[in-house]
């Protein structure tokens, strides 16, 4: 299997826990939430730095959109410590998370649409 395949299927199953974390937000599931979206972050962590250790660098535009991706998904799973902490509102961390899981939706089909269409 090529470098970028497990990359891509590391960074698809990351998207898929991200939206079962979701799902499990949506029925109160306070602890599967935390399981799926904590997957998510280790499951993109994985596939990104996968990468990077195999490019050695960022030379190109996807791999640098990829990095912003990745730090807003960072700053998603953040934004959701500060809703607990009451420092955020409930309507603040859902736009922040579905903003997220857009983005990476989104860079999932760019790369798709990059490297293997
Ligand atoms: C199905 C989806 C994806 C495919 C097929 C794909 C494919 C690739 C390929 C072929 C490279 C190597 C590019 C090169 O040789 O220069 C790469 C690099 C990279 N990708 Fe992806 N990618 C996908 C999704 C993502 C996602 C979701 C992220 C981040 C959120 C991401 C972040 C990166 C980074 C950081 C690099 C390394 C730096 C670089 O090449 O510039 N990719 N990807």
């Amino acid at each position: 299997m090529e470098p970028f395949q497990v990359h891509a299927i590391l960074n698809s199953l990351a998207l898929l826990s991200f939206l079962a974390g979701a799902y499990q937000a949506k029925k109160h599931d306070l602890k599967r939430h935390h399981l799926f979206v904590y997957s998510a972050v280790g499951l993109l962590t994985l596939g990104v730095a996968y990468m990077l250790y195999t490019i050695g660098g960022v030379p190109s535009s996807h791999g640098k959109l990829g990095l912003f991706v990745y730090l807003y998904v960072l700053f998603a799973a953040t934004s959701g410590k500060l809703f607990l902490g009451r420092k955020l509102k409930r309507e603040q961390h859902r736009l922040i998370a579905i903003t997220a899981v857009l983005l990476l939706a989104l860079q999932i089909l760019f790369g798709l649409y990059l490297y293997v269409l």
